[in-house]
């Protein structure tokens, strides 16, 4: 992680910064801040086998790690809320990308990042949110954090609910091939789900892609 925000960053004050939403997303919220960590490394994996390198598989890392930072603008009774979300309680979570990227676009350097948050929860189809843009309307590094998001959401444990199988859960991606997902990003996971499995029996913050 440090690493890659040297590559992209060059000087240490604007790595610092980085460093610092990050621990500010941490403070706030154990969970995201957890899942945001195993999103970032999935997304990296991902962003690799489609063969993004240098500033462009960086900066989907990076967004990978601050794509709920947005949530920090989130009231508590809300975010934590136990039982089924009211629909205006549901259209106030929704807003979370669009308020990560307003967070983020005060730093022209963090312009590209910005964007990938925004449309971090638009679908393939055109039926996610904010805007319902589809397909390659949406930033790739969003569609490669729309899968890395799901494939983490699944196979974590929750308190209502226990966590998928990686079995299952590739299922469930597949099932949503060319509808919720960008059929290629699919492809790249279906290669590396293996891998994924192993990680998350002794999880670590390394770069397994280079490995399959
Ligand atoms: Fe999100
Ligand atoms: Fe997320």
């Amino acid at each position: 992680m440090i690493y890659i925000f040297n590559w992209l960053l060059g000087k240490n004050d604007f790595h610092d910064a980085i460093e610092c939403l990050v621990a500010a997303l941490e403070a706030k919220d154990v969970y995201t801040s957890g899942h945001s960590s195993r999103v970032a490394d999935i997304s990296y994996d991902l962003a690799r086998m489609l063969g993004l390198r240098g500033t462009t598989l960086a900066n989907v890392h990076v967004a990978a790690h601050l794509h709920d930072i947005g949530k920090m603008g989130i009231p508590e009774n809300i975010l934590n809320k136990n039982g089924k979300l009211l629909p205006h309680e549901w259209a106030i979570i929704q807003r979370h990308p669009e308020i990560g990227y307003n967070i983020l676009i005060r730093s022209k350097r963090l312009k590209k990042i910005a964007e990938i948050v925004l449309y971090h929860h638009e679908r393939w189809d055109g039926k996610g949110y904010p805007f319902g843009i589809k397909m390659d309307k949406i930033p790739l590094g969003s569609r490669i954090i729309a899968v890395a998001d799901s494939i983490d959401a699944m196979t974590s444990e929750r308190s209502y609910r226990k966590a998928m199988t990686w079995e299952a859960c590739m299922e469930e991606i597949l099932v949503n091939k060319g509808i919720q997902f960008d059929p290629v990003v699919v492809e790249a996971a279906e290669k590396l789900w293996k891998v994924w499995r192993k990680r998350q029996e002794t999880y670590e913050t390394t770069e397994l892609v280079n490995s399959v």
